[in-house]
């Protein structure tokens, strides 16, 4: 049984393995490959991409997906999370989808080994499904290689669990990973960082823009988003005409983390990030539920 609870989970040629099934689902759509597979989606956070791609891309595939809602599941009456999750595991499901606030859910459940567990999310240590889209993403971008390449991390990097899986996948493709952000979103890290966007910017070739995660933040960091966005929004004064891809995970705070103008620029991906997620999401159902 194989889980993915965060992309170390996968070796170098399932990577390229995913890699390969993403682009071949995203050039033709593909046959009914989990007709026969049932998947539950369990997200105890608040969530439009994820869970909605993991539903298109499981039923593209044919297979079916039940939802739980936590708020009004058993949880609400004090049952624990692993009594909910054994006792959705009883109901003999092929994987289980889960997002949670701490970063340690996906491990815990994973090794009751009672069903494939795939981690749509946990605290601000792991998203790998996140990452590996964006890594789709880039490598449809650079015609296949991005070894070498530069990206810069931007924003509110110690809350996010996309900026934890995509440093560690990204870095282990033999990208250079610069992070930049204020002190107070700056986390430690052995990675070169920056507090300006400008000290960087004629090196970089991709932006990764990130949201200040207020839900994340025990107290308020900053009083007035809009001077943060004087310094961190990618906007077309900050960009000009360089050749440097876009890409945000969503969802964009508008005009704090990139421009309404930017948005429409064909330089911004995040709607292509959004579409490739479910090419990427069902050649991950099918590695875990067909080929491991
Ligand atoms: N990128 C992402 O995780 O978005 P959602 O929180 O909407 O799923």
């Amino acid at each position: 049984m194989q889980h993915l609870v965060d992309t170390n989970n996968f070796s170098d040629v399932q990577i390229a393995q995913l890699l390969h099934d993403a682009k071949t689902f995203k050039a033709q759509h593909p046959p009914q490959l989990l007709r026969d597979k049932l998947l539950i989606t369990l997200f105890f956070e608040a969530s439009t991409r994820t869970r909605s791609s993991f539903e298109v891309a499981a039923k593209r595939l044919g297979a079916a997906v039940v939802h739980l809602d936590p708020s009004k599941s058993s949880s609400s009456k004090g049952e624990s999370l692993e009594d909910t999750f054994a006792n959705l595991c009883a109901m003999e499901p092929d994987g289980v989808i889960i997002r949670h606030s701490e970063n340690e859910t996906p491990r815990l459940l994973a090794d009751m080994q009672m069903t494939s567990v795939i981690n749509a999310g946990a605290g601000n240590y792991a998203h790998p499904t996140q990452a590996l889209l964006d890594l789709f993403t880039l490598v449809e971008h650079f015609d296949g290689d991005v070894k070498g390449k530069t990206i810069a991390i931007v924003g509110d990097i110690v809350s996010s669990r996309v900026a934890s899986s995509g440093i560690r996948l990204l870095t282990r493709m033999g990208m250079n990973v610069i992070l930049v952000a204020p002190k107070p979103f700056m986390p430690e890290s052995d990675l070169p960082q920056f507090e300006k966007l400008e000290d960087v910017i004629e090196k970089v070739d991709v932006i990764m823009s990130l949201r200040a995660q207020l839900e994340r933040h025990a107290s308020a960091i900053f009083d007035d988003y809009a001077a943060y966005a004087k310094h961190y929004c990618i906007d077309h004064d900050r960009l000009g005409d360089r050749n440097i891809l876009v890409l945000h995970p969503g969802p964009v705070m508008r005009n704090i983390d990139i421009s309404d103008a930017m948005l429409q620029d064909p330089r911004c991906k995040v709607l292509e990030q959004v579409k490739n997620g479910v090419y990427m999401r069902m050649a991950i159902l099918k590695l875990l539920l067909l080929d491991s």
